[in-house]
């Protein structure tokens, strides 16, 4: 099979600019694409984190200052180049100082559209002062989702795009971006009217999201029980008669895991590697955990631990009816790392002042600290109200820190309940999106950790699976073949 021509456009990409999984994903897929022989090249905005950290950055001189009339104004705008780190993949940043040197990635600034189209456009741009033009522009989310639309009208003159397709992944279903109608004008589509829901236009608003779920070619997300539940009301978030439209079109993809960054064996960050065969480890590492938490170092008390965006996707409205009981009666620990919203931050901060010897929280984003609690904690939580797929459960799998998860999205497609009778399983999972079930569920996983046999065969369970992109990235390129026919 000829190698594909595969542009991914992403507003994040780790390790450059990462708030959540879209980055670990995108990054693992450009790498893996790269690494099977694939022309590859990703784009995202140049963003100060991605400036000033030390990597080499270069300027192009062919597409320095180019100057894209969005309704009324001229927005100028860069191309420089830096390599996605242990790939030979080339990234191109959209430098625009204008519109992205701001404190965070996402803003509610009133040019936030302006910013994530500029980034369609960009994108679109470059490929033509470069003359090449991808098989597939793979979009990612509500920021480049209107990049199929451009496609079809403002730049369906240009040939070199006659053979391309566009596909478009929804990471995330409960991020739409949706903007007042007058946005277009900004955006300089106010002569495109007609290519946009028309009910929203009259209720004054129009989306990115749903645009580039009317216009791409294909469509993905990243699980296949996600791809079921957006097809209803329940989880569809107003998509779901759009998405029921297109089903044709929408396939699940369960993410991959980049094992070359989360694996006990070779971990740099974590202060003791380990194996399956040998966990010796992953106990010195939950005794180091607990002491950077300042929390009493005995092993023998079972320790969760929560690495989160704090959102109310991932369900910790179940945590204070479920927590004010076990942290009262049962012995266990708990270890969390999150930021996000300040009424989640509020209330574990509170936990951790309420049970200093139980309960440690770090507010805040750290990749390294992420990495230790996923290789010292016992258990690792995930009670989500909605997941499209999660990686948290994934990386904890494989560090043998056994995830208890809402039976949702990828959770379900990637946890298999524990079943001790006959010791087959990976974790532990409950239906219904209510404390008392959270809180069986946990006391059932702690049961299980009283007894040290069944326990250490569902921590190897979990550490046998294999969630490599080697496996995952393999059904894109398929996807991408299916696409250019
Ligand atoms: P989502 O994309 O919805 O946030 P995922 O489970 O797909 O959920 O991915 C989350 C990613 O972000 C993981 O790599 C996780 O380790 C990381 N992460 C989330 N919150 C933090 C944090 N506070 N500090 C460090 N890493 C975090
Ligand atoms: C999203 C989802 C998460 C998924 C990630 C990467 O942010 O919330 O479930 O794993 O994107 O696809």
């Amino acid at each position: 099979m000829a190698p594909l021509k595969i542009c991914l456009v992403a507003s994040e990409v780790a390790p450059l600019a990462k708030t959540g999984g879209l980055a670990d994903v995108a990054a693992a897929l450009a790498r893996f694409l790269g690494g099977a022989g694939h022309d590859v090249r990703v784009v995202m905005p140049l963003y100060p984190r991605v400036r000033d950290g030390d990597r080499a950055i270069q300027p192009q001189d062919s597409m320095k200052e180019i100057a894209l009339d969005f309704g009324e104004r001229k927005i100028p705008f860069s191309i420089c180049t830096t390599k996605l780190p242990q790939s030979g993949v080339e990234i191109d940043l959209v430098d625009c100082p204008e519109l992205y040197d701001r404190d965070q990635i996402y803003t509610a600034d009133p040019d936030e559209a302006l910013r994530f189209a500029l980034l369609c456009r960009a994108t679109l741009e470059a490929c033509q002062r470069r003359q090449w033009a991808p098989d597939v522009f793979h979009c990612n989310d509500w920021h480049t989702a209107l990049l199929p639309l451009y496609l079809r009208t403002i730049y369906a003159w240009d040939g070199l795009f006659a053979s391309t397709r566009t596909l478009l992944t929804i990471h995330n279903i409960g991020y739409q971006g949706v903007f007042p109608a007058e946005t277009l004008d900004q955006l300089g589509l106010s002569g495109e009217r007609s290519h946009f829901d028309a009910d929203d236009l009259r209720e004054g608003r129009f989306s990115f999201l749903k645009t580039g779920l009317m216009y791409a070619d294909g469509l993905t997300t990243v699980s296949e029980t996600y791809a079921r539940e957006i097809q209803t009301e329940e989880f569809g978030m107003g998509l779901e008669g759009l998405l029921r439209e297109r089903s044709d079109r929408l396939v699940g993809i369960v993410n991959g895991v980049d094992y070359a960054e989360w694996n006990p064996a070779t971990d740099p960050l974590i202060p003791h590697n380990y194996s399956a065969d040998d966990l010796a480890g992953k106990a010195k590492n939950k005794t180091e955990l607990l002491r950077r938490f300042e929390l009493p170092e005995d092993p023998d008390v079972p320790l969760l631990g929560v690495v989160s965006r704090l959102a109310s996707q991932k369900g910790f409205e179940l945590l204070p009816d479920a927590l004010s009981v076990l942290l009262h009666r049962d012995p266990v620990r708990l270890v969390v790392l999150g930021s996000g919203e300040e009424r989640y931050e509020k209330y574990f901060s509170w936990l951790g002042d309420s049970f200093p010897d139980k309960v440690g929280f770090h507010a805040g984003y750290d990749n390294e600290l992420a990495h230790w609690i996923e290789a010292g904690a016992d258990l690792f939580l995930m009670p989500s109200r909605y997941e499209p797929c999660g990686l948290n459960q994934m990386y904890s799998m494989k560090y043998g820190t056994v995830p208890l998860v809402r039976k949702t999205g990828g959770l379900a497609d990637t946890v298999r309940p524990f079943d001790a009778a006959n010791g087959r399983g990976t974790g532990f999972l409950f239906e219904d999106f209510d404390s008392n079930a959270l809180l069986d569920t946990i006391r059932g996983a702690l049961e299980v950790y009283r007894d040290p046999d069944a326990w250490l065969r569902l921590v190897r369970n979990g550490m046998a699976e294999d969630y490599s992109w080697d496996r995952q990235g393999k059904h894109y390129v398929d996807l991408y073949e299916r696409l250019i026919g």
